[in-house]
């Protein structure tokens, strides 16, 4: 389906959405210059069977961030998540202690480079709404993929909900469900690039990110297809070919940028390390750069960090949820991304000249470490 027949909505802002007696609290615009319109859509591929459940043909669900300039700009207030996917996540969440009602309670209000998201295992890409928007803020169209059977939960349009859990992490050295589920999110990627009608033309390509598990998924969807020009993995293990072969083609170089936590890098995770050598070893990987952010945690990258402090409830919240999220500000966080992400696509996409942070030498950044390329 093409973006067709949902209106596009220009939003101003994130907001919470009245919950019984609860007031809504606005989420800020991202930092760059674009507001940002958003759209959920569901996409068919006829051509290709369920791989979780053959009985029908692959169908996913997407969030759409695309900028527009503040001055095109009405706000409208809509769910930051739809009721039957907010209900379950708040059980999930309820499990390390952070309080019921939360993703309910949010609501959210040209020719850009396309950059695709993909989450992490088992977890839902509205977690990353606010991660979306932040670098659609800066001038990409992004969109957001659920990959059902694999994400935790997905709400189609028509009521339909396909709960996730099916692949396994690896357990007795078996890698087998997590690169075939590797395999599903490239198809998922590449059919998006289809669906926007993504030739192969150097104009057309695309980028992708991706957190925890999305972000060895972005390294999969770009060894599996040259549209892609540039990948972002936020500190996920790597799994699958991507470790033994490397990107890029003579034709049609890529690049790669690896964005750890701390203690989790190419120096401590042998999936990275082996990953970088891949990429190291390549003659067609034309850009590499390796980050990390002083005491970030692997839960500092997803919408959770940011909303317990728009929300005011950080200091209330159990041990354990602290420990999920980490100490460093979802704000910082944010800062961070929407300044080194864009910059790094933009460089590779050829659209501007590499950005200082890149190369490690902005004062603004010091809790932001250069460890490789
Ligand atoms: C497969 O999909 C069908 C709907 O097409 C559903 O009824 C069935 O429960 C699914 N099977 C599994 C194992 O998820
Ligand atoms: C997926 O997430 C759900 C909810 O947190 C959990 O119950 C289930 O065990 C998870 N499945 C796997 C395979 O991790
Ligand atoms: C791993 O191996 C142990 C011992 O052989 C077995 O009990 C367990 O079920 C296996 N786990 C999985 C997920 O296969
Ligand atoms: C990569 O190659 C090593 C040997 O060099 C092999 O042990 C490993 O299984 C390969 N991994 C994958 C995912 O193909
Ligand atoms: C990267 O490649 C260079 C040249 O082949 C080599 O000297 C260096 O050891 C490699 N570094 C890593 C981290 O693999």
């Amino acid at each position: 389906m093409r973006p067709g027949p949902t209106k596009l909505t220009a939003l101003h802002h994130l907001l919470l959405q009245p919950a019984l007696s609860q007031p809504p609290i606005p989420l800020p615009q991202g930092t760059g210059r674009y507001s940002i319109s958003l759209t959920n859509q569901e996409w068919t591929d006829p051509t290709r069977p369920d791989p979780f459940n053959q009985s029908h043909p692959r169908r996913i669900m997407t969030s759409r961030f695309d900028p527009v300039p503040p001055s095109q700009c009405h706000s409208k207030q809509v769910p930051y998540m739809p009721p039957t996917t907010a209900a379950v996540e708040d059980e999930i969440l309820a499990a390390y202690g952070y309080p019921k009602g939360l993703w309910a309670r949010f609501v959210q209000e040209e020719k850009w480079p396309l950059a695709l998201f993909s989450p992490g295992l088992n977890t839902t890409r509205f977690f990353s709404n606010h991660l979306a928007q932040e670098i659609a803020s800066h001038g990409f169209t992004v969109i957001s993929m659920d990959h059902p059977y694999d994400t935790d939960v997905v709400e189609f349009p028509n009521g339909d909900v396909v709960f996730g859990g099916r692949v396994e992490w690896p357990a007795n050295g078996s890698t087998a469900s997590v690169e075939h589920a590797l395999e599903v999110r490239a198809k998922d990627a590449s059919f998006v690039l289809d669906r926007l009608g993504i030739g192969r033309s150097e104009e057309q390509r695309a980028v992708m990110f991706g957190h925890s598990f999305g972000g060895a998924a972005a390294a999969t969807a770009l060894l599996n297809d040259g549209r892609f020009r540039a990948g972002i993995n936020i500190d996920g293990t790597m799994f699958g070919p991507v470790l033994n072969y490397s990107l890029g083609t003579l034709s049609r170089p890529q690049a790669f940028m690896l964005f750890g936590s701390d203690g989790h890098s190419s120096f401590t995770d042998p999936s990275w390390s082996q990953f970088w050598a891949a990429l190291n070893g390549s003659a067609n990987v034309d850009y590499k750069k390796e980050f990390s952010i002083t005491k970030s945690v692997h839960g500092s990258y997803w919408d959770l960090n940011i909303l317990v402090d728009i929300a005011g409830i950080r200091e209330e919240l159990s041990e354990m949820a602290k420990l999920i999220i980490g100490p460093v500000p979802g704000k910082r966080v944010w800062e961070v991304m929407g300044r080194y992400a864009p910059a790094f696509f933009r460089f590779a996409l050829r659209l501007e000249e590499e950005d200082r942070v890149l190369r490690g030498e902005d004062g603004d950044f010091p809790d932001v470490v250069l460890l490789r390329g």
